[in-house]
């Protein structure tokens, strides 16, 4: 267990008869960090959320909150609160008294609790909704209130299942802005679900990607965009080019791998692979830069022919047709001033040039 850890997974695994939900699960999630689990559906995220709730036992493995392991604490001895996708608020309670809900056997005073329910109010942004009905609220107001309900009860860890999953696309971007002042200002650790890459690199100090009940890799937002340690976190976060490679000369900074489709590639190495390798070389879509003549000899590039593209309001995508590959490349590009019709004539001749930085290495395996 690592110095700060308010939870750590040490060799999780959950079972549901043949399925395994979650398969060996080992890290840790540091003290006032906001955590992400991120992963297509299916891939065990809930399920290891609500291990740590307490309302699935482990197959195997332990689960320690802040030092104590979790399997002999009860879920309601556990300090930790959970906020679902569907904002779970009783119909028939007002604003306070759905927030009031859990702290009734509290032993605050009545006076203690109304201030303590003032002070959440406040945080959630609806101060003077108190005695609204639940009826009376939008969408995002009702998921403010539910999140209200897991504050009052100052849990160590608040754990989030999906929560803005319901919300509309603007409600939920403002919603992820104030969800992480939140987080900011209280210093709670959140351990966040979700499956949308967005939201995950938009809030979250840490991400683990999930697949098939496995932690692929955790690492934070600008390191699995940036360098993915392998294809399928390359592909699940954004959107990637990959050809295929052979890695052919390595120095000690860099690694020459020879593809059939962009000729020679020259990359900073970070990975080792040995000569030899066979591998992938990734290029992000919006790390091409297109341009209309034949770039100078020494320069990393393609030639090819533009073929659809996509207006995307404050970018385009381009599909770009090169030789020796079925599939078009895909390139992205910012819609700045004067920029967007330039690039749209089918047909036309491009070249796609890169730099040495912009290639990420992957094993294939
Ligand atoms: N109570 C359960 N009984 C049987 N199978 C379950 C149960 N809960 C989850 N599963 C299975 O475990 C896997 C992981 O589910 P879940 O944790 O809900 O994934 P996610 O939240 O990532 O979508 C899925 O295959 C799901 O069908
Ligand atoms: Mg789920």
């Amino acid at each position: 267990m690592e110095h700060d850890a308010i939870i750590s997974f040490q060799n999780v695994s959950k079972h549901f008869g043949k399925v395994k939900a979650v398969d060996h699960a080992s890290f840790d999630i540091q003290r006032g960090e906001f955590f992400s689990l991120l992963g297509p559906s299916g891939c065990g995220k809930t399920t290891l959320l609500r291990m740590v709730a307490g309302f699935e036992m482990p197959s195997s493995g332990e689960i320690f909150l802040d030092g104590q392991p979790m399997s002999v604490s009860p879920p309601n001895r556990r300090p930790v609160n959970m906020v679902f996708q569907n904002y779970a608020i009783f119909p028939h309670l007002d604003v306070r008294g759905n927030i009031a809900f859990g702290m009734r056997k509290s032993g605050l005073s009545k006076g203690d609790l109304n201030k303590r329910i003032d002070e959440v109010l406040e945080l959630i942004k609806l101060p003077g909704y108190g005695s609204r009905g639940a009826d009376e609220l939008s969408g995002g107001q009702r998921q403010r209130v539910a999140l209200a309900r897991a504050l009052i009860k100052q849990p160590k860890v608040l754990l989030l299942d999906e929560p803005l999953g319901a919300l509309d696309k603007k409600l939920r971007e403002q919603m992820q802005i104030e969800l992480r002042q939140l987080q900011q200002q209280l210093g709670i650790t959140f351990l966040f679900v979700t499956h949308d890459q967005e939201e995950a690199l938009t809030l979250s100090d840490r991400i683990a990607v999930m697949s098939e009940g496995q932690v692929l890799e955790i690492a934070a937002p600008s390191q699995l965009y940036e360098s993915p340690s392998s294809r399928f976190v390359a592909d699940f976060i954004g959107t990637m080019n990959f050809f295929e490679g052979t890695v052919t000369a390595i120095t000690a900074n860099n690694m020459t791998i020879a593809t059939q489709v962009l000729g020679e590639v020259r990359t900073t190495c970070e990975e080792s692979f040995p000569l030899g390798a066979e591998v992938w070389v990734a290029i992000r879509p919006e790390k091409f830069r297109p341009e209309f003549t034949s770039p100078a000899r020494d320069i990393d590039s393609i030639e090819g022919r533009m073929g659809p593209s996509a207006y995307l309001g404050d970018r385009s995508h381009f599909y770009v047709h090169i030789a020796n590959r079925d599939d078009p490349v895909l390139v992205a590009l910012q819609n700045l001033e004067g920029s967007v019709h330039q690039l749209s004539r089918p047909d036309q001749p491009v070249w796609l040039r890169w730099s040495e930085d912009a290639v990420v290495v992957l094993a294939k395996d």
